[in-house]
């Protein structure tokens, strides 16, 4: 089989084989393909789309291009959750110790951030000590004894993927449905858990700016989940605004908290609750979805979740004392308050543009070797919807290096949008996909 002859065969719009495909995958893996020949039939796959049968097909060639997670030492029931990305999105904080408090085994694999997503590793490592990397043994022990762990990845999976991201990272490939879908499934599968939820986010902090563009890649993911064997479902939610107040590392961890304290801000609350009930139904569908959502609650107000909480970060040497006394937490040196400029409601919010703030303050990276600062980030106090009073705070921001707040609060600022009349706040969970 000639490379070439895919390539075409793409840019003509035909559908490729299964062959194909394969061949493309294993090569590409192997260094037998050159760089601008996969860069040219991602180009293809681009423009021309792939059918959900080619998708299924290429996610199931990138999982065996590495090794899978063996997970049948851990018993139980096993269920991952996995957001596409967002801004503030710190729900695996609180839903992974709630769904284990709820009997669910949470076997987490999780990533790092990159641009104006974060992510749950670089979160958790805020905390002093934690140690994402974990021994098989020690990740199985943990998640039978306690009911959840929360990793970096320890095997080779889906290498296929790591090249091919680096790829579309740089040939202006990553927005393509199909290769969305494939990358994070791919790794889904190959990470080994019964139960899969995805949290497919919508809006000005996400990938997926359109409702329309959201569900079409929610249905393919659910759709390649159930064609493996997996339970999926897929919630489509917003990212019009930062998820709850708090954008960084350290100050996510301290929001994430608060939720399992049992307060914390409203939709974050909301959605951390949404996603555990899930998580329960999609395990077993006998239980209803109201009295999933109210074990979920449960769990959060007899304290149960927190606790787990606190075994999990301890069993992974985090020094739990900092979460119990909040104000021995590392915190930045320094700290600026932004006033609002004049009167009037906020009615819309370019969510990207305020992670990419955070990011300047050094929360986030902008390429994958740069380093991130766990004290600095921000909390965005008024949100779409709200109305502001000149003078009034409407974000705080923290720094280890006070020169960072120009540049940060200029992004903010730039993604505010002000009106005079009242605007309305929209709804959280747009749909549902299973
Ligand atoms: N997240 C992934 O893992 N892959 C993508 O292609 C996009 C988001």
């Amino acid at each position: 089989m000639r490379m070439y002859d895919v390539i075409s065969h793409k840019r003509d719009g035909k559908v490729l084989s299964e062959e194909e495909i394969r061949f493309f995958v294993q090569e590409y893996t192997a260094d037998r393909i050159p760089d601008y020949q996969a860069s040219a039939l991602l180009m293809a796959i681009y423009l021309k789309g792939m059918t959900p049968e080619e998708t299924s097909i290429l996610t199931s060639a990138m999982v065996q291009s590495g090794e899978t997670e063996d997970l049948s030492m851990i018993q139980g029931i096993k269920a991952d959750k996995h957001s596409t990305g967002g801004v503030g999105d710190k729900t695996t904080l609180a839903v992974i110790p709630i769904a284990a408090a709820c009997g669910l085994k949470m076997a987490k694999m999780s990533g790092r951030g990159l641009g104006h997503t974060g992510g749950t590793l670089d979160k958790l490592e805020s905390i002093p000590g934690y140690r994402i990397a974990l021994s098989e043994q020690e990740f199985a022990h943990q998640v039978n004894t306690i009911g959840a762990a929360v990793i970096g990845q320890t095997r080779n999976l889906a290498p296929a993927d790591k090249k091919m991201y680096a790829l579309r990272d740089v040939t202006a490939t990553v927005s393509s449905i199909p290769l969305i879908a494939s990358s994070i499934m791919s790794k889904k599968l190959a990470s080994g858990s019964d139960c899969i939820l995805l949290d497919v986010k919508v809006g000005s902090g996400a990938f997926m700016k359109t409702v329309q563009e959201a569900q079409a890649l929610a249905e393919m993911m659910v759709s390649i989940g159930w064609a493996h064997g997996k339970k999926t479902a897929a919630l489509l939610t917003r990212m019009d605004t930062p998820l709850g107040h708090a954008v960084g590392n350290g100050v996510e961890v301290l929001e994430a908290l608060q939720v399992l304290k049992g307060g914390g801000p409203e939709d974050l609350q909301q959605e951390c609750v949404l996603l555990a009930a899930h998580l329960l139904h999609l395990s077993d569908e006998k239980r209803t979805l109201p009295e999933c959502a109210a074990q979920a609650q449960n769990a959060i107000a007899n304290g149960r979740a927190l606790q787990k909480f606190y075994e999990m970060v301890t069993a992974q040497g985090g020094d739990v004392s900092v979460l119990q006394q909040e104000e021995r937490f590392p915190q930045a040196p320094f700290e600026r308050a932004l006033l609002a400029q004049h009167d009037g409601y906020i009615s819309a919010m370019d969510t990207e543009g305020i992670g990419i703030s955070a990011m300047l303050l050094g929360a986030g990276r902008q390429k994958k070797e740069d380093s991130i600062d766990p004290t600095a980030g921000l909390l965005s106090l008024k949100k779409t919807g709200d109305f502001v009073r000149r003078g009034e705070p409407i974000a705080r921001m923290y720094a280890s290096d006070e020169t960072l707040f120009d540049a940060a609060e200029n992004t903010y600022r730039q993604a505010l949008c002000f009106s005079a009349q009242p605007v309305d706040r929209p709804p959280l969970l747009i749909g549902y996909v299973s």
